[in-house]
């Protein structure tokens, strides 16, 4: 990858790095497209990082499917696939790690995941560094990662666009996840209620009518209709650091022309934890 890179360098070309952990699917593909339209070269890393897996969490359980994974690069016409082994990534006496201490990395996900956002933006660093890339293509699906990424770049001068992508649904609304085959055809039915909850807190928010505790008590409503569904959060915060807004706050679009008021929800359906937010103003 490393030679690969300092050829394209010689030559002048830009970079569009998509970093993955495999389980590709069209989220995924998306973010190749971007990078193709966008760069002369599109590299897409596989590689399932263990150092942003709790020791409860999926590691062992997360999918694996790297012939499936090389076809659907090749029929999007990814360039390069770049696929290391966790010994090449982490080899024997690694101990730098990008330490994440403060906002947008100490709440929500970086809260109930402690290792979580040290273990990515120590990988994507890497990876960066490796692709020497122009630009690095992230979904908005994981919005607090996108945030945590770009704060990343913005403290250690790393010379790098990142690009956050649209979130890719299925036809009934619920965003494409490698996680999603978890679930039972009967849990994937529920899983509808967190799109639903965010089109309903979209328009709420639209109406300029409502307060920030009231948009958010609609959402956990609908997310907890489930009899096996568990709510992590459901919750509103300004974009850039992922702040709670005050809850008394009336969500006014004028209020919101130049910044983010998103919607963030984390939400175990069964055993099956998924994320997914919206940009409601
Ligand atoms: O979003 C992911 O799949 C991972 O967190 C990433 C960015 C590939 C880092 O391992």
């Amino acid at each position: 990858m490393a030679a690969l890179a300092a050829q394209w360098r010689k030559e002048n070309k830009t970079v569009g790095l998509v970093p993955t952990m495999g389980a590709l699917h069209a989220g995924h593909i998306s973010l190749v497209d971007y990078a193709k339209a966008e760069c002369d070269i599109a590299v897409a890393s596989v590689f399932v990082n263990p150092s942003q897996f709790g020791p409860n969490e999926d590691f062992d359980k997360y999918p694996r499917t790297e012939a499936a994974d090389i076809e659907k690069l090749e029929a999007a016409h990814c360039d390069v696939a770049f696929i290391p082994s966790p010994a090449e990534m982490y080899p024997e006496g690694f101990c730098t790690w990008v330490n994440v201490t403060a906002a947008p990395a100490d709440r929500l996900e970086g809260k109930l995941r402690p290792i979580h956002f040290q273990g990515v933006a120590t990988v994507v660093l890497k990876l960066f560094n490796l692709a020497q890339a122009t630009k690095a293509y992230f979904g908005q699906k994981d919005f607090q990662q996108v945030q945590v990424v770009k704060r990343m770049v913005k403290d250690l001068n790393v010379p790098i666009e990142i690009v956050r992508c649209p979130i890719v649904r299925e036809p009934e609304g619920l965003a494409i996840s490698s996680r999603n085959r978890y679930m039972s055809a009967a849990e994937t039915e529920e899983a509808l209620c967190l799109s639903r909850a965010l089109k309903k807190a979209k328009e709420l928010a639209q109406t300029g009518e409502y307060t920030v505790a009231q948009i958010a008590d609609v959402m956990r409503e609908i997310v907890s209709e489930p009899k096996d569904a568990s709510v992590d959060y459901a919750i509103l915060v300004e974009g850039e650091n992922l702040d709670p807004v005050p809850e008394t706050d009336v969500v006014k679009p004028e209020l919101w022309q130049d910044k983010e008021l998103v919607a963030l929800l984390a939400v175990r359906i069964g055993s099956t934890r998924l994320i997914d937010n919206a940009v409601l103003l």
